[in-house]
């Protein structure tokens, strides 16, 4: 179970700790739910994934993961730069110091707020739709890529899959062709292509599959255009493990496919080898971040084991949107026989408000702490206040020091948003 957390993770005397820290004393100093941050497994994956493009290639993080300040500006010291899709993703990478190159801007609606704001940062964008040529030329958009789905349906929820047609995002190839001519003939720099299959991908199938496509439809603009893709910007989609039954491949050894793929393919085609950037978000940061919940009411009932927790749908609702499947260690008892099979239920006033269907544990005490691994990404980052309830605090451990870097909400935050 210990190989869902994070690189520091460790069970000494009994209780789990993390950066060198119990994860007592860190929900002791800063309140439950919390969502830690071993710095030591983001650094460790941000260098793995770098190594894998190579020295030409280029990694952007996928902000929507966890839009924060701290972790973009460490991930750009370890030479990351960010995929953002909104101005205020924009906003956190610029105030964590990325500019211009370090960035490449996404969104199927893209407004002209966030195309000016791209022109003034020189920021490459990446064209999602046929309109958004004119729009890029009149902002003063310098560098382009353009999104083309290719029709590869990848083996994930159906809320993430992204490359099938008829998808929201991207263009098909026809359409896809003409934003790049139609891009030329305004003078844009059209550096590439840009494909993004799906998230959470069980395996390699459906990206090399797109890859191969990618490079015969490359070899088609080459012919018919005149015009080579010199970047392939190949998104982002490698999965993580959340439960030791989840059998997902790791994310450097599928990027480390993916670019040997990509050149491998263009090759074949006769086309120049390509620049390849890849946009991973959670295998960033997923498996780097752990929320621990204080245990409350436990209701023993004949169909099942009750046990709530102080956070829920509200802090993490991926069980609800994509029935995702998390586990849970008992923080302070880690070393205890577990042998109580119960649920963990949210504290929300909704019965599908359930963390963990199945879990076994340490027969549950109130006051317990749970510790829920591989909640790094599109936890935090797609909270909400349901139920009045502030949003948990963040923070960045490492070497026996913690880190604030998303202060915790109080209903006063709330209630000011209250003319
Ligand atoms: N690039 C583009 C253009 C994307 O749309 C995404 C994710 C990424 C990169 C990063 O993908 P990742 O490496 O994280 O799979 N909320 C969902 C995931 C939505 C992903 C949206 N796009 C979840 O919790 O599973």
């Amino acid at each position: 179970m210990l190989d869902l957390f994070p690189r520091s993770a460790q069970v000494a005397r009994g209780e789990l700790q993390l950066g060198g820290l119990t994860a007592a004393e860190l929900a002791e100093r800063f309140g439950t739910p919390l969502v830690v941050y071993c710095e030591e497994t983001l650094r460790a994956q941000a260098r793995a994934l770098r190594a894998a493009v190579g020295d030409g290639g280029r990694v952007f993080y996928g902000t929507k993961a966890f839009p924060n300040v701290a972790v973009l500006r460490l991930l750009l010291e370890e030479g990351i730069g960010a995929d953002v899709a909104s101005a205020g993703e924009l906003a956190f990478a610029r105030a964590a110091g990325l500019s211009g190159p370090e960035l490449v801007v996404h969104g199927n609606n893209k407004d002209e707020a966030l195309l000016s704001d791209a022109a003034a940062e020189r920021a490459p964008v990446v064209l999602d739709g046929a309109y958004e040529v004119e729009l890029a030329a009149d902002a003063g958009l310098e560098r382009v890529l353009v999104r083309v789905t290719l029709g590869v349906d990848a083996d994930t929820h159906e809320a993430i899959v992204t490359g099938h047609h008829g998808s929201k995002f991207g263009l098909p190839p026809a359409e896809a062709k003409t934003a790049v001519s139609d891009g030329l003939a305004r003078g844009l720099h059209v550096l590439g292509l840009h494909v993004h299959v799906g998230s959470q991908l069980p395996d390699f199938t459906a990206q090399a599959e797109t890859i191969r496509r990618l490079a015969a439809f490359a070899a088609e603009c080459r012919n018919e255009l005149g015009w080579e893709a010199r970047v392939v910007d190949l998104g982002g989609g490698f999965g993580i493990r959340h439960h030791a039954d989840e059998d997902v491949p790791d994310a450097v050894v599928l990027a480390t496919s993916a670019v040997g793929t990509a050149r491998a393919a263009f090759a074949a085609a006769a086309l120049p080898e390509p620049v390849v950037w890849l946009e991973p978000g959670r295998s960033l940061v997923g498996r780097a971040g752990v929320t621990l919940y204080r245990v409350g009411a436990i209701k023993r009932l004949p169909e099942r084991t009750w046990v709530a927790v102080d956070g829920g749908m509200s802090d993490n609702p991926r069980p609800q949107l994509y029935d995702a499947r998390y586990t849970a260690l008992s923080a302070a008892r880690a070393e205890e026989d577990a042998d109580d099979l119960v649920s963990v239920a949210g504290m929300h006033c909704e019965s599908g408000d359930v963390l963990i269907d199945d879990v076994v544990l340490p027969t549950p005490r109130r006051g317990d702490l749970l510790a829920v691994p591989a909640t790094g990404a599109y936890t935090l980052a797609m909270s909400s206040n349901y139920n009045g309830v502030p949003r948990p605090a963040a923070v960045l451990v490492r070497d026996g020091h913690a880190r604030l870097i998303r202060r915790r909400e109080t209903v006063d935050d709330l209630l000011a948003l209250e003319p």
